[in-house]
């Protein structure tokens, strides 16, 4: 074989979220689909908003000369324009078009971002446990990944941030609400994380940039309002997706927003429009770029996350489980009862039930759920959690 040694050891650790849905396939043929408990992927179950499927049937009949053509690499200036608009009322600084680059979907924005930024071998911080991809996203643009644990609860460790961030650092990489973990920063944390960015900047004689993973953004529960990250740090870049808050993961549409406040905005933006052209994105779907321009107040209903959410944390907290209860996203990362997470996963697969160890994520001795399933896939499932928990000695509440 004749492919590259890069790729053929990116391979060899082949993603465990892929490794475990595809587990999931075999014991789906195996049991039916029905009498499986999948909850690997992390795939929205929500139908879109139905004013999504209105617009799109009647764009269908009364189409637009040119709909389909080629535009400028960053997008259509009205699709740029409604969310520029909601950036100001979100966060009272003064964006414009100009200041987002529509992108396939928030994987798409972050290689761009990542391409328009690092030189080979320079560094990006993450807190871990961390969204597994990234790590390859900051490989195609010649960077590496530095990671740097988080507290017990999840929360920002600032002092580990610090001791991470050195001369090879371009920039930091948080993703909030988290994935796997569900964990929302709190300002708190973004106020002493903006501090720090900016006396290592001083102190390294160079502007670090905060790149904000927002893709989960709107799935948030409780009424918690989580910060606006722009806030905190001039140098923020925000990318982010309609897959979650509108359903939209396969249709593949997302944006990068630059701070208006953020040094050398003009060539940022140059040199993010020239990435999205020359990765071979050329421009974010033409279709979806109409269809989302007016729903960037809308959502799907969170609400019914939240329930499942619920269902699942108390259940899994009643049967003796530590687990954070999660703010957002629709994750739950909980601690295995043994250390083996891998031997752990297994045992539950012997339930039926699939899930994803949490060294797929950079955190052995725990495990990934995905929740966003029908409500009787959770039902189902937690009885094999219970039996689990029993065999282990784990005790209830
Ligand atoms: C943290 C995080 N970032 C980015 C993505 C990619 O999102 P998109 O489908 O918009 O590319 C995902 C998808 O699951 C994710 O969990």
């Amino acid at each position: 074989m004749a492919i590259s040694r890069k790729v053929k050891k990116a391979l060899e650790g082949a993603s465990w979220v892929r490794r475990m849905f595809e587990e999931g396939e075999e014991l789906k043929r195996l049991h039916g689909a029905e009498n499986v408990f999948d909850f690997s992927l992390g795939n929205p179950n929500l139908e879109p908003p139905s004013s999504l499927k209105k617009a799109l049937k009647d764009l269908a009949d009364q189409p637009i000369i040119g709909m389909h053509r080629y535009m400028p690499n960053s997008g259509y200036s009205e699709t740029r324009k409604a969310i520029a608009q909601y950036l100001v009322e979100e966060s009272g600084l003064p964006f414009n078009e100009n200041h987002v680059v529509m992108t396939v979907g928030a994987a798409g924005g972050l290689n761009v971002t990542l391409k328009a930024i690092l030189d080979e071998g320079e560094e990006v911080v993450v807190p871990s446990p961390y969204f597994m991809e990234f790590k390859s996203y900051i490989e195609n643009c010649g960077g590496e990944i530095r990671l740097v644990d988080t507290n017990e609860d999840f929360s920002l460790n600032i002092g580990k941030i610090e001791k991470a961030i050195g001369k090879k650092t371009k920039a930091v990489l948080i993703n909030s609400p988290n994935n796997p973990t569900g964990v929302v920063y709190d300002e708190r944390s973004l106020e002493k994380l903006g501090e720090l960015l900016k006396s290592k900047s001083r102190e390294l004689g160079k502007t670090l940039y905060l790149i904000t993973d927002e893709a989960y953004r709107r799935t948030v529960y409780d009424g918690v309002k989580i910060p606006i990250h722009f806030h905190y740090y001039p140098h923020t870049i925000r990318v982010t997706s309609h897959s979650k808050d509108l359903s939209l993961p396969g249709e593949r549409i997302g944006y990068i927003a630059v701070s208006p406040l953020c040094e050398d905005t003009e060539e940022l933006i140059s040199a993010l429009i020239f990435a999205n052209r020359t990765l071979g994105f050329v421009n974010a779907p033409a279709l979806m770029q109409r269809l989302v321009a007016p729903l960037q107040k809308n959502s799907i209903k969170i609400r019914d996350y939240e329930e499942k959410r619920d269902l699942f944390y108390n259940g899994l907290k009643s049967f003796g489980y530590h687990l954070v209860k999660p703010q957002g996203a629709f994750y739950l990362f909980p601690k295995a009862p043994i250390e083996d997470d891998v031997a752990f996963v297994k045992e539950l697969q012997s339930k039926r039930i699939l899930v994803v160890p949490g060294r797929g994520f950079g955190k052995p001795g725990y495990f990934r759920i995905a929740y966003a399933v029908d409500t009787k896939t959770i039902e189902g499932a937690l009885p094999g959690f219970k039996e689990v928990a029993e065999k282990y000695g784990l005790k209830g509440e």
